[in-house]
């Protein structure tokens, strides 16, 4: 087993405080480890509880399943963060990886079956339900297709079908559903448009917090919409990573001499705790850490 932390909590009680509540948490994909600081240091600036969420596809990349609980169970303890911090595993494609995760001390993991039939994405759900529950692990599952690149899977938008919506939560007893309901990784063409009404009816239907993926770039008033109809977690990457690449580059363009790297970095943070602090502020989870 992997690194147990006191401070990592678990995604549903996060959740219903802001149901509660009547804001998001806001879900930050890492891309590297001065990620995690940026994160977590807008977290305790904002005092505000966060998710830190690792994409599937990443985990290698950045050193596997326990370095990552390791580096952010450490940085917590090394930074006095005292605001409430879920370890999350983004997108994950199979029950064994989202095992992995646990067992390295994640306190969430999403399996996203979405792209199977209505059954089997069930018993995939189901499957991780029962692990993650016994270990005190909250689990995120999904409906429908959100547009772009998921996580490597290239989809059109799909919208989620109240009913298997109803039946995934029902017969899996998820923590929360990702019901894909017009958003898109990535960049969006023109103007997104939410199904606002599609939203309104699953989250009377399943009563569940709702998770929006696909998040940069969606107008704050539709956030703000989401958020009344029953989301309480946020996703966000895309603007976080446009933030950070340009603010390299602005400093190579103003540095032409330098091959300082810990410097060239620290531009990247820098932006990437912004875009964080905004985000909270947007979805109204500034100072609800307590
Ligand atoms: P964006 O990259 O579009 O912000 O989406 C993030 C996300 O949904 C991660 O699951």
């Amino acid at each position: 087993m992997g690194e147990k932390s006191s401070v990592l909590v678990p995604l549903n009680e996060m959740l219903e405080d802001a149901l509660k509540g009547n804001y998001a948490v806001g879900h930050f994909n890492i891309n590297s480890f001065h990620w995690v600081e940026a994160i977590l240091e807008a977290a305790q600036e904002e005092n505000s509880p966060v998710i830190v969420a690792s994409s599937n596809r990443l985990i290698d990349y950045l050193g596997g399943f326990q370095s990552i609980a390791y580096f952010v169970n450490k940085t917590i303890e090394a930074k006095n963060i005292t605001v409430p911090v879920a370890l999350h595993l983004d997108h994950s494609d199979s029950v064994e990886r989202c095992f992995e995760a646990i067992d390295a001390g994640y306190t969430s993991v999403m399996i996203d079956g979405s792209h199977f039939p209505i059954e089997k994405n069930i018993e995939l759900t189901k499957r991780v339900v029962d692990y993650a529950h016994k270990h005190g692990v909250s689990v995120e599952a999904e409906v429908g297709t959100v547009g772009g690149n998921e996580d490597g899977v290239i989809g059109n938008i799909n919208y989620a079908d109240p009913q298997e919506c109803l039946r995934l939560v029902e017969e899996s007893q998820i923590d929360a559903l990702a019901a894909a309901l017009g958003s898109v990784h990535g960049p969006y063409k023109g103007e997104p448009k939410l199904g606002f009404a599609e939203m309104k009816e699953i989250f009377e239907l399943t009563k569940v917090p709702l998770v929006l993926h696909g998040a940069s770039g969606i107008p704050l008033q539709q956030i703000e919409k989401a958020i009344e109809y029953g989301h309480a977690k946020i996703n966000v990457n895309t603007e976080c990573l446009q933030a950070w690449t340009n603010s390299v580059y602005e400093y190579i363009d103003s540095h032409k001499d330098t091959y300082d790297a810990p410097s060239i970095l620290k531009a990247g943070k820098q932006a990437v705790k912004a875009v964080v602090k905004e985000k909270m502020k947007d979805f109204k989870s500034s100072n609800k850490a307590n």
